[in-house]
């Protein structure tokens, strides 16, 4: 596989980028595919765009596939931009190097080598094999890595990306002394959560949380802000909902709780193996998460939802306790917060439970990703900085 970067481009393949770009653009139409990576691609020959594709969902076509389907009779001797390695083994649909070699392609160009050791490296030899040269462009290898941070950390560290979402007051105040927070941000900021759970393989929540406010933590397709396109091109992931998890070291989640009641699969992570009066429907697994303390261990339910649950994106919709604890612990990869602006006052629960903290070198950093307005609501994406970059 030749490696190139855009400034050693010639004539006859200075057009790459801008399709590569498409193909990034077509990937991220897809809100989730789930457990596998978003991916897009675009058949390009004689210098028109004659096939664009996409993964829309687990099971449905590949990218490459919905391409060569869109080109129909055009594919032979076309130039495939793929926003990552095509794969070269049978899961649920056949090979991707089967169909590009099937239909004739003149040459393959990725963005990206996939991290999954099932076709790590496999699909670029598979095709080189058959004669086909490859081509990594690798300027535009960080932007379509950025679309699947989740899917890549789990196949490189067996951990899913983890976004900790918190709504708060301009007094960082995430509830009423009576626990009471339905609804501190404004419906268009609960709208983009909603997008946000349609991103995610799970929502994890405490059972602090499940016993205050009993919510579903579902996916509700109606609440979302979304135009007619997007809409068709993610029916199924909109159809699916991600599975919610429960952190409850004492197994107190009530049988008759939404979260359980709500379609959809629940894991309740417990520690100690709690109680034992309680018979859960089929749609909840319980699961021991092993731990030292008398909690459950943060890591070792984000290794199991990563191993055992393929969870690549995991978003926390937790109160102060358990959101402190996955933020203390550094297994938070972006905080966000959504600030109503409203004061509770001071008797009202704290954001944050975040304890030992006795300096400023002490301070947990983040640095903003992103920050902008929704509804009547700031919105705001950090990412932690590390203790040796403060
Ligand atoms: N504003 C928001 O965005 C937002 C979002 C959600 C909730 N809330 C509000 O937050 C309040 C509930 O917050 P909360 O802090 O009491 O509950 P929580 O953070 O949802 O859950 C905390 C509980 O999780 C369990 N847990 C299991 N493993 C843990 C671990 N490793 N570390 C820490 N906790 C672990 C603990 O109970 P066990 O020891 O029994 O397992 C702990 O008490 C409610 O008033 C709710 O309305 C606000």
């Amino acid at each position: 596989m030749q490696t190139l970067s855009n400034n050693e481009l010639n004539e006859a393949n200075i057009d790459w980028p801008v399709n590569m770009r498409r193909a990034i653009e077509l990937a991220c139409n897809v809100i989730t595919a789930t457990p596998n990576p978003r991916v897009g691609c675009v058949l390009v020959k004689d210098g028109v765009v004659i096939g664009e594709g996409w993964h829309a969902a687990a099971g449905e076509d590949h990218a490459e596939v919905m391409a060569l389907n869109n080109a129909g009779e055009r594919t032979h001797g076309a130039t495939a931009l793929v926003s990552l390695e095509p794969c070269s083994h049978t899961g649920r649909t056949g090979p991707c190097t089967d169909a590009l070699l099937e239909a004739g392609v003149a040459e393959v160009v990725i963005a990206g080598i996939d991290p999954d050791p099932k076709v790590s490296g496999k699909g670029v030899a598979t095709l080189e094999k058959a004669g086909i040269p490859v081509f990594h462009l690798v300027d535009l290898e960080a932007t379509a890595r950025a679309i699947n941070s989740g899917y890549i950390k789990r196949q490189q560290l067996g951990l899913p990306y983890v976004c900790c979402k918190l709504a708060m007051s301009l007094d960082g105040r995430t509830a009423l002394a009576n626990g009471e927070s339905k609804w501190i941000s404004s419906a268009a900021a609960r709208a983009d959560v909603q997008k946000q759970r349609a991103r995610s393989s799970a929502i994890v929540t405490g059972i602090g949380t499940v016993l205050a406010d009993d919510p579903s933590l579902n996916l509700r397709p109606d609440e979302l802000d979304l135009d007619t396109d997007s809409r068709a091109h993610n029916k199924i992931s909109l159809a699916r909902q991600p599975l919610r998890v429960v952190l409850d070291s004492q197994l107190r989640t009530p049988v008759a709780s939404r979260i359980i009641a709500a379609d959809g699969d629940v894991i309740i992570y417990t520690a100690k193996g709690g109680r034992k009066d309680q018979t859960f429907p089929d749609n909840v697994e319980v699961v021991k998460a092993a731990n030292a303390a008398a909690s459950v261990s943060l890591l070792s339910v984000l290794e199991s939802l990563a191993s055992k649950f393929a969870c690549n994106e995991v978003l926390v919709e937790a109160g102060s306790i358990l959101s402190s604890a996955f933020i203390q612990s550094g297994l938070v990869d972006e905080l966000l917060v959504y600030i109503a602006p409203r004061l509770l006052g001071s008797d009202a629960k704290a954001s944050f439970e975040l304890t030992g903290l006795q300096s400023l070198a002490d301070s947990i950093d983040f640095e903003i990703k992103d920050l902008g307005k929704v509804g009547k609501d700031i919105r705001v994406s950090l990412v932690p900085v590390s203790p040796a970059d403060k």
